[in-house]
């Protein structure tokens, strides 16, 4: 999720689940190949299984974006079909191009001949339709599309973008969830994986839905309530998580923390994804109030946020 699913926040999120498939912010064929690759693509290896997923039209430049990053250990490249932002529209991609199956197609052929048979495989996420196309209609012959490109793992965004008139944050809220379309086509494409997306919010709602679809992805709420991802791999995978609480994942963050701000960051960079950690317990609200109050000012250091932890009560054990 672009300015959410940094690589501070990738970091971060390993501390709560070692299972889930985490996704980088969208990046652009362009910039992957004009731009500072090192940069855009930087990661570590703590933050794998990790999805790059690149926005692009042109099958000529996702041919080179991606063969520029199949080396990189990304477990798949994911083409957004789904972002109705001005700025994507524009550019004539993401939910945009669900109006054009042919050119989609021809992307992924792009997409596949580059990754080669060895590569990282390379998916979809795209929305039920856009405007006033008929999912119900448009949707299985968009769906049969993928399946004759060779894309078999396909993320759906359970509702449609409507691309005159709502902006992103509308877009993902006032077009109807239809998961009864959705489970309709994972019906029809059973060889298909399906992943299912849109305002999923508690790991037994992941749950439930997990047994017709092949995955479930987890956007807002993973990054708002960021202690549903301590739940993922006992829940899910039958695993233990990486820790108990969120305060033990907090201070296996330390190091990283502190290597990040000897680099020269400064710790609201951190930090910004750290302020939805407590919800609901006494001193959560002081929590989120100390560190956006001090991880701006100069000096700040790993001692802000040890200070917002103690404002919540017995918060060892939380
Ligand atoms: C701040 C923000 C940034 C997002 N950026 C992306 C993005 O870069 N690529 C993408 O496919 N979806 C992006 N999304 C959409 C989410 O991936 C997801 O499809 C949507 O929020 C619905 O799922 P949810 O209800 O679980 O949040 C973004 C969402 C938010 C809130």
């Amino acid at each position: 999720m672009m300015e959410w699913t940094d690589r501070h926040w990738r970091a971060f999120a390993r501390t709560l689940t070692k299972k889930a498939l985490l996704y980088t912010e969208m990046v652009t064929a362009p910039a992957l190949i004009y731009g500072d690759l090192e940069r855009l693509t930087e990661h570590s290896s703590a933050e794998h299984p990790l999805a790059l997923q690149i926005g692009g039209s042109n099958p000529d430049e996702l041919y080179q974006a991606t063969h520029r990053v199949k080396e990189m250990g990304f477990y798949e490249i994911n083409l957004n079909l789904g972002c109705p932002s001005d700025r994507v529209q524009a550019g004539c991609f993401g939910a945009a191009l669900m109006a054009n199956p042919a050119q989609v197609s021809e992307c992924f052929s792009a997409m596949q001949n580059a990754s080669g048979e060895n590569g990282p495989k390379i998916t979809a996420k795209i929305r039920l339709g856009i405007d006033d196309q008929n999912p119900e209609e448009t949707l299985p012959d968009f769906m049969a599309m993928l399946s004759r490109a060779q894309i078999k793992h396909v993320i759906i965004h359970a509702r449609k973008a409507i691309l005159g008139g709502l902006s992103p944050k509308q877009n993902r809220e006032i077009p109807p969830l239809n998961y009864k379309l959705v489970h309709a086509i994972k019906k029809q494409f059973s060889d298909m994986e399906i992943v299912l997306n849109g305002g999923l919010k508690t790991i037994d709602q992941c749950i439930n839905e997990l047994g017709e679809f092949d995955g479930v992805m987890v956007g807002r709420a993973a990054y708002q309530n960021p202690q549903i991802l301590l739940q993922v791999d006992r829940e899910i995978f039958n695993e233990d998580p990486p820790h108990q609480t969120a305060f033990e994942a907090l201070q296996s963050y330390r190091p990283y923390v502190e290597d990040i701000l000897q680099q020269g960051f400064p710790l609201k960079h951190l930090t910004r994804h750290l302020v939805n950690l407590y919800h609901e317990v006494p001193g959560a609200r002081q929590f989120r109030r100390i560190l956006s109050e001090r991880a701006h000012l100069p000096g700040a250091d790993w001692s802000v946020i040890e200070d917002a932890l103690r404002a919540i009560p017995n918060v060892e054990n939380l």
